[in-house]
């Protein structure tokens, strides 16, 4: 019998990471594109001394006590909301993140959705198949104006300020809510902090970046949707729960909200009758904002390297709770 301790790994990930785990660890991994049963996921863990696990992975309190061995929960992402952080806390169970690494390339994919939705480039491209584009046209596919409009972000963390930096290259002028003010950015990149009403409706643009929590959840519905300017167009690269969905196609229908980009949904996948996919002026994707090459290997090789330090008894790089006492 190895003494080695036991990881289990619920996807494929990035080589580079396997190989950081595999140099201290036995390492299984889950092979399969769809994520491990529950039952799987109980059997698993029943065994492990290290979980790296991703964001459709749901470890709640029945999973956790069902881990007996279990050292660490090593979250392959930078939002965590599908771990239940304080049921691991209480069972000094270390939890990780991977911050930082994939701010660039979610900010990025976020200007990707706002420039798609605003320009309406995949109405676009879905006319240029088809054979809707019949001519050079004064008034066809006319879209929003990004350079010089106003665009509020909710959420000033790292992706919020990276965000508001690309912000700045299209001479946007920068809303923001953080319930921590950013006194050093609102200099250095002149952004201005507003209430969450100013901001709703003195945008043009809404972009969230804050994570799932109690107090997050549906921050935007009809309530929100009503406050908003006429054609306001927003992006979701974070959660979809931060939104009221039923509420969001609603204002769509209505023309409150004029378009939007959206990268995650309250169901994962999002079913494909689902009525905002029955909408024109919504842009979706599959929850890529960190798919990128380099931002997923980096994660990899993060998660890994907080999992092993955990494993070895020393304090992982970027913990989320502290269940050890010292
Ligand atoms: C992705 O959504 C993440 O939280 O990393
Ligand atoms: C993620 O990196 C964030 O804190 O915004």
């Amino acid at each position: 019998m190895s003494s080695k301790p036991r990881v289990y790994v619920t996807r494929r990930i990035p080589e580079e990471g396997i190989d950081i785990l595999r140099s201290c660890a036995e390492v299984r991994v889950w092979p399969h594109r769809l994520p491990p049963s529950r039952d799987v996921l109980l059997r698993e863990v029943g065994e492990a001394d290290g979980l790296l696990s991703l964001l459709t992975d749901g470890i709640d309190a029945e999973l956790i006590e069902a881990a007996p061995r279990l050292r660490v929960i090593s979250n392959y992402a930078v939002g965590y909301d599908n771990i239940d952080v304080p049921a691991a806390t209480a069972r000094g169970i270390w939890v990780t993140n991977t911050p930082g690494v994939l701010t660039e390339a979610t900010a990025d994919f976020t200007f990707a959705l706002l420039l798609a939705a605003a320009r309406r480039i995949v109405e676009g491209d879905r006319e240029t198949r088809c054979g809707g584009w019949l001519t050079w046209e004064p008034q066809y596919l006319l879209g929003a104006d990004v350079h010089g409009a106003t665009l509020g972000i909710i959420g000033m963390g790292r992706i919020g300020e990276a965000v508001a930096r690309r912000a700045r290259g299209f001479s946007m002028r920068v809303l923001y809510t953080d319930p921590n003010p950013r006194g050093d950015l609102e200099s250095a990149l002149g952004i201005e902090p507003a209430a969450l009403d100013t901001l709703l409706g003195d945008s043009d643009f809404i972009s969230l970046h804050a994570p799932l929590t109690p107090d997050t959840e549906h921050l935007l519905g009809p309530d929100a949707f009503a406050a908003m300017r006429r054609g306001t167009i927003l992006v979701n690269t974070a959660r979809g729960e931060l939104v009221d969905e039923a509420a969001l196609v609603v204002a769509l229908r209505d023309g409150t909200v004029g378009a939007a980009g959206l990268d995650v949904y309250a169901e994962e996948p999002l079913p494909a009758d689902h009525p905002l996919a029955c909408l024109p002026n919504v842009v979706l994707a599959p929850h890529l904002g960190s798919a990128t090459v380099g931002a997923r290997r980096d994660m990899a090789t993060m998660a890994a390297h907080n999992l092993v330090a955990a494993l070895s008894g020393r304090r992982p790089a970027h913990p989320v709770n502290s269940p050890v006492s010292s």
